[in-house]
């Protein structure tokens, strides 16, 4: 079934309302409701509606139903003669042929009014190595939504320039929301929470500038409007959120082979406490394409062997981090017997490790709510070379009794 969960939701709460309107509208001519326009799912119903039947009608609202459209994009499952008059693309029947899986995007120039919008490059699904500046408008569907969440289910710009890492060629911006890093590279798979701010304010703009040499870029990203009292909300300040009791967590433009770690960063990655777990930890991800892991090289030349370095220290404290850091509240390797009584904030340097070591380890932090906050000044050479950021796999620990 192409269809998704909530299609079938619609099909179920739309054979109650038939069945709740033959009792209560009596005699009333349900074949015409069903062939007028708008009659069966427009706002101007053809007859009475009882209280009853209000109230069942208040949970179909047409527009929130996610489907999956044969192209295998997301789609809002809405009225089969919406979708072109909304700027969507019809993508075959939902709601069990009541309604059309709409998916909807939009390229340079373009308003994302509906709620998962695809924002797109320009020839899309091929690439596009054309240059300029291709910017998409979010405007809230409804006051009361809090933040834009952005998937960048396909993203491939070029890369930062190779002395100092910064996206000089090309930029992917977010602007208008809460703080966000600028990026480039490749980061498919990722996600950003941008706030929305309260009420109708302001649009947020996600921009794309191209310059430089030709290159194949290609980006898909979706525009979810996330509303204030969602369960998918991301805490405060989390530009990352994630949730379940394990999973990975990468910078942006993240490859152990090519990628290179982004210069001016600036922001959290949050894993959301789960219930009864009180810690979390993290191992650096396997590096398969590298003998020594270059899953985290954050600084120091990584093309020879760099220890871990902890801690904030002061600009020429040996092994301390002052320029690019990940921040981890209160962090201890697991296997240390007895438990070490001091801990660390900063890691950076080539090996990920809460002590000054070249071994690898696992670390461990109890500090909650879980966040990872990684910060990177704008200068590589000529003491930070190849750095490629951090993969990082980490699992909630339960709480122990007593
Ligand atoms: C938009 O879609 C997302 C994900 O499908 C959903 O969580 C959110 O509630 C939707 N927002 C609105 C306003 O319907
Ligand atoms: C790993 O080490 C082996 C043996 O020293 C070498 O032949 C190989 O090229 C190395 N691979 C990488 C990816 O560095």
């Amino acid at each position: 079934m192409v269809y998704g969960k909530m299609c079938k939701y619609f099909l179920v709460v739309i054979t109650v309302v038939l069945t709740q309107s033959t009792i209560c509208t009596g005699d009333t001519d349900q074949r015409n409701e069903r062939s007028k326009p708008g009659g069966l799912f427009g706002s101007n119903w053809g007859f009475t509606p009882s209280k009853r039947f209000l109230s069942l009608f208040t949970v179909v609202t047409w527009g929130q139903g996610q489907c999956t459209a044969p192209s295998g994009e997301y789609g809002n499952c809405v009225p089969n003669n919406e979708c072109l008059p909304r700027g969507g693309i019809p993508g075959g029947p939902c709601a069990a042929g009541y309604g059309m899986c709409c998916v909807f995007m939009q390229s340079c120039g373009g308003i994302a009014r509906e709620n998962g919008t695809y924002f797109v490059n320009p020839n899309h699904p091929d690439a596009y190595e054309g240059t300029g500046s291709c910017q998409l408008t979010i405007m809230k569907t409804h006051p009361d939504i809090c933040q834009i969440r952005l998937d960048l289910d396909n993203f491939a710009i070029s890369q930062p320039e190779p002395i100092n890492h910064i996206c000089n060629a090309d930029q992917f911006l977010v602007s208008g929301g809460s703080p966000a890093p600028s990026i480039c590279g490749t980061s498919h798979g990722e996600h950003m929470y941008i706030d929305a701010g309260l009420g109708q304010s302001n649009p947020i703009t996600v921009t794309v500038i191209t310059s430089g040499p030709a290159f194949p870029r290609t980006w898909r990203i979706r525009v979810s409007q996330i509303p204030c009292g969602s369960i998918s909300k991301a805490d405060q300040g989390c530009l990352q959120w994630y949730t379940g009791v394990y999973g990975r967590v990468k910078s942006f433009n993240f490859d152990t082979k090519t990628g290179r770690q982004l210069s001016n960063q600036d922001y959290s990655i949050c894993m959301r406490t789960e219930r009864n777990f009180c810690g979390i930890q993290y191992t650096a991800c396997p590096d398969p394409s590298n003998n020594r892991s270059r899953s985290f090289t954050i600084s120091g030349n990584s093309n020879s062997i760099v220890n871990s370095m902890v801690g904030s220290g002061t600009q020429g404290t040996p092994n301390s981090c002052t320029n690019d850091w990940l921040l981890i509240g209160c962090a201890r390797v697991t296997d240390r017997i007895p438990v070490p009584n001091t801990c660390e904030d900063r890691i950076c340097g080539g090996t990920f490790n809460a002590e000054v070591s070249t071994l690898e380890r696992t670390v461990q932090s109890s500090v909650r709510p879980f966040r990872l906050s990684f910060h990177t000044d704008l200068i590589e050479a000529p003491n930070d070379i190849d750095n490629r950021g951090f993969c990082l796999d980490y699992t909630q620990q339960p709480c122990t009794n007593g």
